[in-house]
């Protein structure tokens, strides 16, 4: 079960995949082994961890074909290092997610688990609840708890990705404040304290301030994070994010590519949709799909053209924008 239908699965699902529960209700399973079989895939792809910056770096860009600065690795190690968790914030598609996550599974030598935000998550949806039916019959117990990504976490000593802490509501950031704080997660219910058992589980929190729908993070949550800033990159780096994620047999000659982040160039100043790398990674790579489709070894500007028009079109009413801008670095 892939992390993203673990925390999508609702009680019925995630209880029926609890062999143990099902083969024998007398049978007193911990939250340790609920954990370990709801979450199974997280150890089982364990890996030697990394934890040197410059080694981290280098695998970044091998294992997962990502460009990252190794200043800003360093700086993610030091706060892990320090026990502090880290706020990645910038605009979208500059690679928050990919890189936060990616960061926590190398410290942790594990998989993270990523907790997508949303205005009304809880404790219940990320340390856990309790299975409505099993609780009628035995009670608020560990027999009828259903642990959530984020205790998995603390139990498994795996870094955590909370995704777009923003769209959280205030109460959700203060319960975290408090985890964050001592390490440690309280079920009330359990009358139980989960401990931290090891320097694997850290947390990368990422923003995008303009980003519609959002809260403000209080000063106190400020004050306990170390904010690592996200920006588009240059030009030349850019250009070396397209070529490493381009993934097409048909070649995207190098001259295209300079024009095309020209393009994103004018966008980003003048449109109030700012392409990030992320659109332009997939801007060339329905390009080249496109002259693949069309029977073309090689990449012309009629693909790159139409491909934009599906790519860089996403306001109503910005259409003649992108057009203006293509027409200014492509001939139309
Ligand atoms: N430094 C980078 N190295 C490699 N690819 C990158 C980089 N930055 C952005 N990308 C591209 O962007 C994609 C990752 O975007 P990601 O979703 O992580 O960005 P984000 O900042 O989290 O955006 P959002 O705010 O929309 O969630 C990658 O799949 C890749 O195509
Ligand atoms: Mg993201």
């Amino acid at each position: 079960m892939s992390k993203e239908e673990v925390s999508r699965t609702d009680f019925g699902e995630v209880v029926s995949s609890l062999p143990l529960i099902e083969a024998n209700n007398e049978a007193e399973e911990s939250i340790d082994e609920k954990v370990k079989a709801i979450y199974k895939h997280i150890i089982e792809r364990s890996i030697e961890p990394i934890r040197d910056p410059r080694k981290m770096t280098r695998s970044l860009l091998e294992r997962y074909k990502l460009i990252v600065d190794e200043r800003v690795v360093t700086l993610v190690v030091a706060a892990f290092l320090a026990g502090r968790p880290v706020l990645f914030e910038g605009p979208p598609g500059t690679g928050k997610t990919e890189i936060g996550e990616a960061i926590l599974t190398l410290w942790a030598g594990k998989p993270a688990l990523v907790i997508p935000c949303s205005e009304n998550y809880n404790e219940y949806r990320v340390i856990g609840d309790f299975h409505p039916l099993m609780a009628l019959r035995y009670g608020f117990t560990e027999k009828s708890f259903i642990p959530r990504p984020l205790l998995a976490a603390l139990l498994l000593d795996a870094g955590v990705l909370v995704d777009e802490i923003r769209r959280s509501n205030e109460e959700f950031q203060n319960m975290l404040l408090d985890i964050i704080d001592k390490r440690r997660i309280i079920v009330p219910e359990l009358k139980k304290v989960f401990k931290a058992r090891g320097d694997g589980f850290q947390i990368i929190f990422t923003s995008n301030p303009e980003d519609y729908a959002q809260t403000e993070l209080s000063d106190a949550f400020l004050r306990r994070v170390v904010r690592v800033p996200f920006d588009y990159p240059p030009p030349e780096l850019e250009y070396q994010i397209v070529k490493i994620r381009y993934d097409v047999n048909a070649e995207l000659p190098s001259h295209i590519v300079k024009r095309m982040i020209s393009v994103i160039d004018i966008l980003r100043r003048k449109s109030l949709y700012k392409p990030g790398p992320a659109d332009t990674v997939l801007w060339a790579r329905i390009a080249g799909r496109l002259a693949y489709l069309r029977g073309k070894n090689v990449v012309e500007d009629r693909d790159v053209i139409d491909a934009a028009q599906i790519i860089l079109y996403k306001r109503v009413g910005e259409e003649e924008l992108v057009d203006e801008a293509l027409s200014k670095v492509f001939s139309l």
